[in-house]
């Protein structure tokens, strides 16, 4: 194993009290200069599944490769510690290993392709108007505020809308799906009281809602995504269950992310006031990728070598779990210029924010792109004088690269 004396014994990537200091952390840079494939000897992350330790993935181009030879590098084995773990406990982790996320090919390729009917240019744009619509009422209600909390008041919102909107979840059922995913995924927050035990009970009763909804729309097919992927028999269909876990898997692959993308493009604007004053006057359509760049919100998922091989100089051993870390990837200076500037005008701009390619780049891209370009252009116009009314309070977590509170003034 490269050894990598400059950091300390112990030291752990999945330790979610690191990402409270600093997103990306100094000791990135670190590994890309001196052992770009880093072994940490510790278990990977908190679920502590009784693994010695993993490795440590931090160059743009490694993640790359990881991402797209899915037959070396396994999104199966090994689920139970998926990054995206909902907490669902492990009586229910083979249904776990049906979510999309934990298939590798052709497993994979067969839902992938079913799923994706509800994802294409077409649907997503079939949306806009809607969800345009609803930016604007969002950013309206906050204004009549005053001031507050810009998570919950704005940043939570359209991410949820959209996803209920895409799923087809009635109005008065929204809240419920929110509620579950937000429990599914802070139980490494001991303030959000949440726990395992509850995120475990959350995912449940979103999958059981979700198994509902799928058998109301195979009697009476409306227009939105279940009636697609439940209804097109002669197609290729999903399981009941792989239904159930896909909605789960929207629910939070959608919400969580988005959200922090919003409320981490807010602070950097407002922390970078010449990129807010060029926002609002030439609203660059480069920004929502910039913008997920520099939040980077899903800080690393894993894979499992299902052979012995070699990686940045490194011989990773089958078996191993190996950690790509997008939140290095973004800051690699042998890709970006200046990767520590936050610059709405980056183009191109080959972040790794929605993945390292391959076949599980993230299905969402472009409606999270959307939601973003929606709600700043919302905020430009009905809020310009937005400003900072507090420090931001970070989740904590080692996967996802979250803001819990970000207190504002909406401004006149
Ligand atoms: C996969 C990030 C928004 C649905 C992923 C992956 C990442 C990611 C890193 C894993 C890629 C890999 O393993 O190679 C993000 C970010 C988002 C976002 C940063 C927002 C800024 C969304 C939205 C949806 C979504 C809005 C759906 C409505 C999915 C799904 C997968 C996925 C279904 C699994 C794809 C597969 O396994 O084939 N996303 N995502 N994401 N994302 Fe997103």
């Amino acid at each position: 194993m490269p050894p990598c004396p400059a950091l300390p014994e112990g030291f752990d990537f999945t330790d979610p009290d690191l990402y409270r200091r600093r997103v990306p952390l100094p000791e990135f840079a670190l590994l890309r200069r001196t052992a770009p494939v880093w072994w940490n000897a510790q278990p990977y992350g908190s679920a502590g599944f009784g693994d010695d330790g993993y490795w440590v993935v931090t160059r743009h181009a490694d993640v790359r490769e990881v991402s797209t030879r899915p037959e070396v590098f396994s999104s199966h084995r090994n689920t139970s510690v998926i990054r995206f773990r909902p907490g669902i406990p492990s009586e229910h982790l083979d249904h776990q290993r049906l979510m999309m996320l934990n298939m590798d090919p052709p497993e994979h390729t067969r839902v992938r392709q079913i799923v994706q009917r509800g994802f294409t240019p077409r649907a997503v744009r079939a949306l806009e108007g809607a969800l345009r619509r609803r930016a604007r009422a969002i950013v309206t209600a906050a204004r009549e505020r005053g001031s507050g909390d810009f998570v919950t008041d704005v940043a939570c919102e359209l991410p949820l809308q959209a996803i209920a909107e895409l799923i087809g979840v009635p109005q008065e059922d929204r809240a419920k799906i929110f509620d579950w995913t937000n429990k599914m995924i802070a139980y490494d927050d001991p303030e959000l009281a949440a726990t395992e035990e509850t995120g475990a009970r959350s995912a449940l009763e979103l999958i059981s809602y979700a198994m509902g909804l799928a058998a109301a729309r195979a009697a009476c097919p409306a227009r939105d995504i279940v009636s697609r992927l439940v209804a097109a028999e002669d197609e290729g269909n999903l399981r009941s269950d792989e239904f159930g876990l896909f909605v789960l898997m929207l629910a939070v692959a959608g919400n969580e992310t988005t959200r922090n993308a919003i409320s981490h493009g807010m602070h950097a604007f407002l922390t970078h006031p010449e990129q807010w004053d060029l926002y609002k006057r030439e609203r660059p359509a480069t920004a929502a990728e910039e913008v997920v760049r520099w939040a980077t919100p899903v800080t690393s998922f894993q894979r499992t070598a299902t052979r012995d091989t070699r990686l940045g100089g490194a011989d990773i051993a089958e078996g191993q779990r190996v950690g790509l870390f997008y939140a290095s990837a973004n800051h690699d200076p042998e890709v970006f210029d200046a990767p520590g500037t936050f610059d709405i005008t980056r183009d191109p701009n080959p972040h790794l924010g929605f993945g390292g390619g391959g076949p599980h780049f993230c299905l969402g891209k472009s409606l999270a792109v959307l939601e973003i370009g929606l709600i700043f252009d919302a905020i430009a116009d009905v809020l310009p004088g937005i400003r900072l009314a507090g420090e931001p309070r970070r989740l904590r977590s080692a996967w996802l690269n979250g803001i819990k509170e970000l207190r504002v003034e909406y401004g006149a």
